[in-house]
């Protein structure tokens, strides 16, 4: 048979995300610009930086696997970015962090000042685009989402340098500052989908579940992780005096000096003991019990897929979960 003649091959799953990730990206090219130059020189800095741009991937995989066609889910595919970007530009300021997506942060860079700003511009452009979309639910889902965000912001905050911050605090937050937009999303392809409500519940703990673990895999990398694979310094965490979990379970298992020289880090925020802390942190396994505490957050997650029709979408999101998991970037 002449070559000519092989037929080509069925897009697979992979290339359809891929141009679907094409198309939003176009959307946040086109909604990104503003006639003030600061503001499109640092908002492309920011997002022509990439990232992995998981949260957008949530609601086209839910729309898709729910069986949506139509326009709405790349408009807030790209939203969802905006509201992430505009949190990143927030905590690298607040957390003085020097390196993004492998990159200077935009406050390294361009300062405190205009990284806050840019951040605001960022929220309220989504704002606008929210409306534009026309649905209540959806204005509905994302407003209680960054407000959540910002209280989650808030009550890290004010758990800053507290060695003896509980558990379930720690886990407060980042259900607040990570896993509400990551729930958000996940329930925002539902909602486009006009899916039940028990199916959009199914969604919401989903994305709250893949969170939680993202954000639990985030703070181990803190610790274990790789400056260069991560695009962001390791150690930030323990120069900001953060408790995250590696530091409160190795206090939980480690001897009296053990924990005696993890609280003075955390209370005074000593990066320079940073070499000592992965010491414990790994001895006494602290890593690995983090890990777990991810993996049954995954868990959790697949479970919660069961409602959903087989799919290619629907194995995208199951193997978004063990990807999430066992990341090193
Ligand atoms: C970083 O999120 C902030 C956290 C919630 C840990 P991502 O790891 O998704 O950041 P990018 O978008 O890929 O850079
Ligand atoms: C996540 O916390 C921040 C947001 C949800 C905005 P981190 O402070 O750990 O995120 P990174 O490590 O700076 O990306
Ligand atoms: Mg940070
Ligand atoms: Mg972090």
């Amino acid at each position: 048979m002449p070559a000519t003649d092989t037929p080509l091959p069925a897009a697979s799953p992979t290339d359809s995300m891929a141009e679907a990730m094409g198309r939003v990206d176009a959307v946040i090219r086109e909604r990104l610009s503003s006639d003030v130059a600061l503001i499109d020189q640092i908002s492309h800095y920011i997002i022509g930086a990439g990232g992995k741009r998981i949260r957008p991937r949530l609601v086209l995989l839910f729309s898709e696997a729910l069986g949506f066609k139509g326009q709405e889910p790349y408009e807030l595919a790209a939203i969802v970015e905006f509201i992430h970007t505009a949190t990143l530009l927030h905590d690298d300021v607040v957390d003085e962090s020097a390196l993004r997506r492998g990159r200077a942060t935009a406050n390294a860079l361009f300062g405190n000042a205009a990284s806050v700003l840019v951040g605001d511009f960022l929220y309220s452009r989504a704002f606008q685009m929210m409306v534009s979309v026309n649905r209540m639910r959806v204005l509905d889902v994302l407003a209680d989402a960054t407000n959540v965000i910002a209280e989650g912001e808030v009550l890290q905050l004010m758990n800053m340098h507290d060695p003896d911050l509980a558990v379930a605090d720690y886990l407060r937050v980042i259900r607040f500052k990570t896993a509400k937009l990551f729930e958000a999303s996940a329930r925002l392809g539902a909602v486009i989908a006009e899916a039940p409500h028990e199916v959009e519940e199914a969604c919401a703990e989903y994305g709250r579940a893949l969170g939680t673990a993202f954000q639990l895999i985030d703070d181990l990398l803190d610790y274990e992780g790789d400056t260069q694979a991560l695009g962001k310094n390791v150690g930030d965490d323990l120069r900001e005096g953060k408790p995250t979990l590696p530091l409160l379970i190795a206090m939980e298992r480690g001897d009296d000096t053990e924990r005696a020289l993890i609280r003075h880090a955390i209370e005074h925020g000593e990066v320079e003991r940073l070499p000592d802390i992965v010491a414990i942190v790994r001895r006494t396994g602290a890593l690995e019990a983090t890990r777990a505490a991810a993996r049954a957050e995954a868990q959790l997650a697949r479970e919660r897929l069961r409602l959903l029709p087989d799919s290619g979408a629907r194995e995208a999101l199951l193997e978004l979960c063990a990807r999430s998991v066992e990341r090193s970037s």
